[in-house]
């Protein structure tokens, strides 16, 4: 009886001092950012992040380029009302090699994906969502074979077009990467040329000319 008592008053006194309201040192944590992430609020002003010495979420370092973007197209949006950038386009070479058969099936598929529904499977401008004025798209796509213009567009300009835009056609450079845009105007190339009954060779095809000379040889 007299131990339980002893006991009972040790641990009275125990809870008492463990309530004591002298501040200890917390324990120190190690890498803190693991622990505990950074509250993030949606719509909050995060504007002066640098200042409060976070890096993250800030542009890329100028210079540095996205995966997928390798490949140039050194021309800026025009201003508003401006279309100096937009001729300029005109000079800039297709970077992207002439396409092999298999780059071609990917061109092909990428274009029915992404600008068949308004130009059409035929390139024509006459996909679903016009057809000859009774779909829903409010202005006629271009006829990519026959417009006179855009019929003999320098592929610049086109990539200047599928990059920014153009009048009601928005910007395919989020859902294309440049790559993917040069070889999609290669394709358009491929099949202007088809249609003025030429033909632009795929870069994998052995001429024609040379494989019979070379047989007939023999
Ligand atoms: C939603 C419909 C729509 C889609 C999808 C679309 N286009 Fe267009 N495109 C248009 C219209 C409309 C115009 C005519 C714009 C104008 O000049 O007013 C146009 C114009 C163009 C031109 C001429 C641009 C110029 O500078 O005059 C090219 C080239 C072109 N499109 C290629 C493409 C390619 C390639 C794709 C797919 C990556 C595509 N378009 C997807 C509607 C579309």
């Amino acid at each position: 009886m007299k131990k339980l008592s002893i006991i009972a008053v040790l641990a009275a006194g125990a809870v008492i001092v463990s309530c004591s309201d002298v501040k200890r040192k917390p324990g120190s944590i190690y890498m803190p950012d693991m622990a505990y992430s950074r509250a993030y609020e949606t719509y909050a002003d995060h504007s002066n992040l640098k200042e409060q010495g976070i890096n993250y979420t800030n542009m890329p370092v100028a210079g540095t380029i996205a995966r997928g973007e390798e490949v140039p197209f050194p021309i800026a949006m025009d201003k508003p009302g401006d279309t100096v950038n937009y001729v300029a386009s005109k000079k800039v070479p297709n970077p992207v090699a002439a396409l092999t058969a298999a780059e071609y099936k990917e061109a092909e598929r990428q274009y029915l994906i992404n600008c068949g529904i308004c130009h059409g499977t035929k390139l024509d401008g006459n996909g679903p969502l016009w057809k000859d004025g009774e779909g829903p798209y409010p202005a006629a796509p271009k006829n990519l074979i026959n417009d006179p213009i855009v019929g003999n567009m320098p592929e610049g300009q086109m990539m200047y077009s599928l990059t920014y835009g153009k009048n009601t056609m928005g910007s395919y450079a989020s859902q294309l990467n440049r790559k993917q845009r040069w070889q999609i105007i290669h394709y358009i190339k491929m099949k202007q040329a088809e249609a003025k009954g030429g033909k632009l060779p795929l870069a994998d095809e052995a001429p024609a000319a040379m494989d019979s000379s070379a047989t007939a040889k023999k």
